[in-house]
């Protein structure tokens, strides 16, 4: 129950690593804010925290809108008066492309949701937990915002910023016992990593790309999950400005 009595806010966790984190914060005492951009997603989410006798509200919150973001924050202050955890992890994936043949539609699209949704998010959670004098805020950045992805060059560099903001922010607010650090992800089994749709894209490409991961398979859900109960807890209570990358070995 390390999470006992803290309330905790995770973006996109209508889905994947978001939806997983919540109902496991939710098991160790916490009370989370379920937010999404998709409604019924989110609201399936809260019924299963509350199926398991967790604590679970839903706001429903596109993060690359910024009055819905201060709405997000508005609505936690006013509810629950206090915020403990900030997760933000919604994203996209962006086109599947070679840059030149990336669309600009595409490019705004992935910067704006992933890094500008971050901006969002950080800049309205700061305030609150400067009020408190405490808190902790877990970005999703990925195995890309450390590395190049060939094909993604849009998510790659919004997932760069992702890296950057948390970083920045990190030494910001560190006096103020503010923490802030990133989990970089490796390809992980979610809705928007699916080995099998990719497969019927191209043949063979799943294999190919879990034959780079020097542990030879892909994330499960899971082991993203353990990393960020761990990082927000209070055992992490002297790291801050870290990427954390979840991932096999890849990056090594
Ligand atoms: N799955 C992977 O292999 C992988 C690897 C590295 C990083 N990541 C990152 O992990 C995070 C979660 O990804 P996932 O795999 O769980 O994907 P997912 O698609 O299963 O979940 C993403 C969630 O974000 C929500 N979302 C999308 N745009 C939004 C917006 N504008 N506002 C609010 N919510 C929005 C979606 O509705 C969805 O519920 C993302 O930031 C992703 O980039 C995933």
């Amino acid at each position: 129950m390390r999470y006992k009595d803290k309330i905790v806010l995770i973006t996109g966790s209508g889905s994947g690593i978001g939806k997983a984190a919540a109902i496991a914060f939710a098991k160790e005492g916490a009370t989370l804010i379920v937010s999404d951009i998709n409604k019924d997603n989110g609201l399936d989410t809260v019924s299963e925290i509350i199926n398991n006798s967790g604590k679970a509200t839903f706001f429903e919150a596109d993060v690359s809108n910024y009055q819905m973001v201060v709405d997000l924050m508005n609505f936690i202050v006013d509810k629950f008066g206090r915020l403990d955890v900030a997760i933000n992890n919604a994203g996209i994936g962006g086109d599947y492309a070679k840059i030149a043949d990336m669309t600009l539609e595409s490019w705004d699209k992935t910067m704006l949701v992933n890094s500008t949704g971050v901006f969002y998010c950080i800049k309205n959670q700061i305030p609150i937990m400067l009020k408190q004098e405490k808190g902790v805020i877990l970005n999703t950045s990925s195995i890309a915002g450390i590395r190049g992805l060939p094909n993604a060059a849009g998510y790659s560099a919004s997932k760069h910023a992702v890296v950057g903001i948390t970083k920045t922010v990190a030494m910001e607010y560190a006096k103020n016992d503010i923490r802030v650090n990133a989990i970089c992800p490796v390809f992980t089994v979610t809705p928007m990593f699916d080995p099998v749709a990719m497969d019927k894209m191209k043949s063979g490409i799943s294999e190919k790309l879990k034959a780079n991961v020097p542990m030879k398979r892909f994330a499960d859900v899971m082991e993203q999950v353990n990393t960020m109960l761990w990082l927000c807890s209070d055992e992490a209570s002297f790291i801050t400005g870290q990427t954390i990358s979840v991932d096999g070995g890849l990056t090594a």
